[in-house]
């Protein structure tokens, strides 16, 4: 294993009685990089990050977590990572400062640093409301405050913008990117591939507890672009997709020479469309 995999599963796999829920994963993660798990409800991803976490044990293979293996997971590991997950509680009775407060003490952390994040989430005007009190969008940004506090090395994310609104996504996007440039390893799960899309450095697509394709979005996108298609608009306003062939680089070339042309693009596959030519199942 190299230094710099903060991350390095090799052949996990997880039975529970009479269902295998994960199967021979393999992948890494370095510092600095966004590693996104993009499956289906069902396909595992929680498993894993449970799994990463110390949470829950794998029935075979290797995982470590910063050179510590995941058998090993104590609670001094906890110093070094962050986790954000659906069932990370908050004190409903306690205002967002004093929700900061006690794990700052816990992590040991000056408590400086607890304005300065509740600033980054955009909650230091607010720290003074009870955390039962706050929208949605706003107790997502406090837990991810929370997790976030220590500067840990490693962010495990279980689908943090699920059901969020638009602009929360943006904003809770932007810290995730802004960790990312401080040098911390992200490993995030979701079932929204336009978030996948536009987070992640690598992808791992899951489906039924096996990984399906890997790479940079990009690259998946592009591996399964077999079917060359553009998608074309006329001037008569009629629209076309047309396959790449002989026949249509003739058409384009007479709409271009005759000024007909008003668009074209090139219609590369979607990671929706990957996963479905991969899987025969959507992702929702
Ligand atoms: N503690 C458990 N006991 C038995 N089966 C479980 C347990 N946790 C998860 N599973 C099963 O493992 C599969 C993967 O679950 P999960 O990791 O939660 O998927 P995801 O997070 O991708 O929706 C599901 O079929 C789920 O029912
Ligand atoms: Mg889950």
């Amino acid at each position: 294993m190299t230094q710099s995999n903060i991350i390095n599963v090799q052949h996990i796999s997880k039975q529970f009685k009479d269902q295998k829920a994960l199967r021979d994963l393999n992948f890494t993660i370095k510092a600095g990089e966004i590693f996104g798990f993009l499956g289906p409800s069902g396909a595992g991803k929680t498993t894993t990050i449970k799994i990463l976490t110390g949470q829950m044990k794998q029935s075979s293979g290797f995982a470590s977590v910063l050179n510590v293996s995941t058998d090993k997971i104590n609670e001094n590991i906890y110093e070094q990572i962050g986790i954000v997950t659906h069932n990370s509680g908050l004190y409903d009775k306690l205002s967002v400062y004093k929700n900061l407060e006690i794990f700052s003490k816990l992590l040991n952390v000056q408590t400086s640093k607890i304005d300065e994040t509740l600033k980054k989430v955009g909650l230091f005007e607010d720290r003074k409301k009870n955390a039962g009190k706050l929208s949605q969008g706003m107790r997502q940004r406090l837990v991810l405050a929370r997790a976030v506090l220590h500067s840990p090395k490693v962010l495990f994310l279980d689908e943090p913008t699920s059901g969020l609104d638009p602009s929360t996504q943006v904003e809770i996007h932007r810290l995730i990117r802004e960790l990312r440039d401080k040098g911390t390893a992200i490993f995030l799960t979701t079932h929204n591939m336009e978030e996948a899309e536009k987070l992640c450095d690598h992808l791992a697509l899951l489906n039924d507890g096996k990984i399906v394709e890997t790479g940079t979005p990009q690259e998946i996108r592009l591996n399964h672009n077999k079917k060359k298609r553009y998608k074309i608009l006329l001037k008569n306003n009629e629209e076309l997709v047309l396959s790449q062939s002989e026949e249509t680089v003739q058409k384009i070339n007479w709409w271009m020479t005759s000024n007909e042309l008003v668009t074209i693009h090139s219609c590369e596959p979607t990671l929706e469309t990957v996963f479905l030519e991969v899987t025969g199942r959507n992702l929702i």
